[in-house]
């Protein structure tokens, strides 16, 4: 296993990803007989199964030693463990992919070790690819825009240095919990971050809940946002965007104050773009958090 050759299977993952991404832009989102898993807002649809089952294939077939998770199979026994592992949501943004409102993505990861190794991000709509591999930088590249398909090394422009809060543009999910302390937490640190500073807020610039962790993260490694923090989310929202973010420079820490160092599937993040004065940044974020979410805990 230590002689994983990670292009190779950085190559296939995008290979796969773009495949499939046609599967998704031609389909009519249904929900069928799958519908909703937890609650009302927490959606499926055929084409979310129909996809992780031919990744899955894809992946076992070439791959067989590699473990895998994803979304649509998971079952609350499965841990993650050591072993390379592909992490995959086969559509993340599916609230999105129902409402036609393209920002979407087949989330891809590899970890190893516990570790986010290879990251692929694909909105198949707007055939934009976020790719990372530990190490080795993270690129964009936009097939319906760039000659000669060339990626593109991110963060596109040098990053300016953090400043406080109330100069930042914040992304943030609800998340499909809508009642309980977690929800409580959130409702009440949007409300905080976007109070008047004289009300001791972080009137922060804007905040954005755009609909795919994914993305999200790879709009924060692009530098196009400052901060992403939500709870509740699992390892394959995260594990792709996670590789681009580090490899572009940015910082991922939990959501809940105090811990720097989050398991990849700890299930609460915050996000920060790079760029001079992340940890005072975060440090600043944590002091407005309202509450602790009990979410992975
Ligand atoms: C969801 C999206 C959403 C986030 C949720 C995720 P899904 O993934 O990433 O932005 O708020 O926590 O579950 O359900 O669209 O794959």
């Amino acid at each position: 296993m230590t002689d994983i050759n990670l292009q190779e299977v950085h190559d296939f993952m995008i290979e796969i990803a773009r495949k499939v991404g046609e599967r998704i832009t031609s389909a009519t989102p249904t929900t069928g007989a799958a519908g909703s898993k937890k609650n009302s807002v927490d959606l499926v649809t055929e084409t979310d199964q129909a996809v992780e089952k031919i990744i899955s294939t894809s992946l076992r077939e070439k791959y067989p030693d590699f473990s895998f998770m994803g979304e649509e199979t998971y079952k609350p026994k499965d841990k993650l463990t050591g072993a390379p592992t592909f992490i995959l949501d086969p559509i993340d943004g599916t609230t999105n992919f129902v409402h036609r409102h393209p920002y979407v993505a087949i989330s891809l990861g590899l970890a190893i070790n516990l570790t986010p190794t290879i990251g692929i991000v694909y909105n198949p709509f707007t055939q934009t690819l976020y790719s990372a591999i530990k190490g080795h930088g993270a690129y964009l590249t936009q097939y319906l825009l760039t000659p000669q398909n060339s990626p593109q090394k991110l963060p596109l422009y040098p990053p300016t240095p953090l400043e406080t809060l109330n100069t930042c543009l914040v992304a943030v999910e609800w998340g499909s919990d809508r009642s309980g302390n977690d929800f409580a937490v959130k409702s009440n640190t949007f409300a905080k971050l976007a109070e008047a500073k004289e009300k001791d807020g972080g009137m922060v610039h804007g905040l954005r809940s755009l609909g795919s962790a994914a993305l999200n993260l790879c709009a924060v490694a692009s530098g196009d946002i400052d901060l992403y923090w939500e709870a509740g989310c699992w390892a394959w929202d995260v594990c792709a965007g996670w590789v681009i973010l580090s490899e572009a420079g940015g910082l991922m820490v939990d959501a809940n104050p105090g811990n720097w160092s989050p398991r990849v599937d700890e299930r609460r993040y915050l996000a920060v773009r790079g760029g001079e004065g992340q940890k005072e940044l975060v440090e600043e974020f944590w002091g407005l958090v309202q509450g602790r979410f009990e979410v992975g805990i």
